[in-house]
């Protein structure tokens, strides 16, 4: 490493410094957001010296943030050394060779640890160079999007030139949500108030987005999640709602979306389920045992729609941050006295990439299986989880 700077052998000591800080000293008055904490806590757990743990940055951290936090380390080490840094390192695992002894953090180059506009607020996300997916004009249905996954994947949607459908069953924060995404990307975003459960209020949906866009190209499939429950915590009738919620939700949209699709011999069919369904999550029992059939329902219909021009595949989210991972960790700490922040940092540990992910991540993703770029992934379940499930498939 050329641009290593002599004092490198201290990095032991100054991560120390920094995480005492960070822990006992700084970090409470700066963030609220016990998932910064954890997420730092991850990191600092899995490295050994500053250097690595700079390596860690989110990938998202751009060029500008990145020159960013090395002007921040320079200006600290030219108050505390009364003169500017002679040699600057030219790359990320260079910089943080960088003399570490006096480093102070500040606020900023903590935020840039965890960002909370990426982890919390999900106010960024990193665009590189724009690909064409060919999602100009087409007419999205998005179900179960006034928050969360289904939100974000249709604004990426939207982003990308489609025109949106959305829906979910409280009405204002639908209709904000609608105004949230036309406002950010200039897209037509059409909105009804549906349960998903409800087979008529689907079927009059669909027709309506039908009658106001004239067909439809994509049906990206959502609900909310079931309750966390052991086994034996379940009566029938959980069991019953877990099925109408994730899986005949996907039944009515499907019945409603496949045939319209298949008039123009085009279309995309995306389930939202979870990495649940490569690899069972513990006190998820609901959860791990219907989204199987849910994937079951997507491949199989992968076959029998192929020949008229429609894909169909199923999307897996991990633990990503959104409301639900919020009522998810609240829960399991009132089931087992565990504090939600330690339910966060034992998530966090579980994931190679040693962070939570984001909404946007995983639109991404999403709307890269319903773009003219996809046109021969089917019949394939996408896990969008840092590396969380270990499966070779
Ligand atoms: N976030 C994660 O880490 C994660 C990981 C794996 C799987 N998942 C699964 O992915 C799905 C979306 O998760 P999320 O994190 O985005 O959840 P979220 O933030 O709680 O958002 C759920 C959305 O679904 C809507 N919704 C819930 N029940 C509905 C119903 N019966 N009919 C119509 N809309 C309904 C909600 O609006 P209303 O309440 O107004 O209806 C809201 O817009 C869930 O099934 C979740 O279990 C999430």
């Amino acid at each position: 490493m050329g641009n290593v700077l002599p004092e490198a052998g201290n990095a032991n000591l100054l991560i120390g410094v920094f995480v005492f800080w960070t822990l006992q000293v700084g970090l409470s008055p700066l963030y609220s957001a016990p998932v910064n904490q954890a997420a730092f806590c991850a990191i600092s757990a899995q490295t050994s010296s500053l250097e690595s743990m700079l390596t860690k940055l989110p990938a998202n951290v751009d060029s500008k943030e990145f020159t960013e936090i090395l002007s921040l380390l320079n200006a600290t080490l030219t108050k505390k050394r009364g003169r500017e840094c002679q040699r600057k390192p030219a790359t990320r695992a260079g910089a943080f060779a960088w003399n570490t002894k006096q480093f102070v953090p500040t606020k900023r180059t903590l935020e840039l640890f965890d960002p909370p506009g990426i982890s919390r607020e999900h106010g960024k996300f990193a665009r590189g160079a724009k690909l064409d997916l060919g999602l100009q004009g087409r007419i999205a249905i998005v179900a179960a999007a006034s928050k969360g996954l289904g939100r974000a994947v249709s604004e990426e949607l939207a982003r990308e030139g489609a025109s949106v459908a959305i829906c979910a069953r409280n009405a204002s924060e639908l209709e904000q949500a609608a105004a949230h995404i036309h406002k950010s990307t200039g897209r037509e975003v059409f909105h009804q108030a549906v349960d998903v459960t409800n087979p008529a209020a689907v079927s009059h949906f669909v027709g309506a987005v039908e009658g106001r866009f004239g067909r439809i190209d994509i049906c990206v499939t959502n609900s909310g999640g079931p309750p966390s429950k052991m086994f034996v915590d379940t009566n029938p009738e959980d069991w019953r709602a877990a099925v109408d919620l994730l899986l005949m939700s996907t039944v009515f949209f499907a019945k409603e979306s496949l045939p319209r699709m298949q008039k123009n011999k085009w279309g995309r069919f995306i389930t939202i389920t979870s990495s649940a369904v490569k690899q069972p999550v513990d006190g998820l029992l609901l959860s791990n045992s219907i989204r199987a059939a849910v994937t079951g329902l997507a491949r199989t219909l992968a076959n029998e729609y192929a020949a008229h021009g429609i894909t169909v595949n199923n999307v897996c989210p991990g633990y990503t941050r959104t409301a639900r991972l919020d009522n998810l960790a609240a829960s399991i700490s009132a089931r087992t006295g565990t504090k939600p922040e330690a339910v966060f940092g034992d998530w966090t540990r579980q994931i190679p990439a040693a962070r939570i992910g984001t909404p946007q991540e995983f639109a991404a993703v999403v709307a890269f299986l319903a773009s003219e770029r996809a046109s021969y992934v089917n019949g394939a379940s996408i896990a969008v989880d840092g590396g969380l499930v270990r499966s070779l498939f």
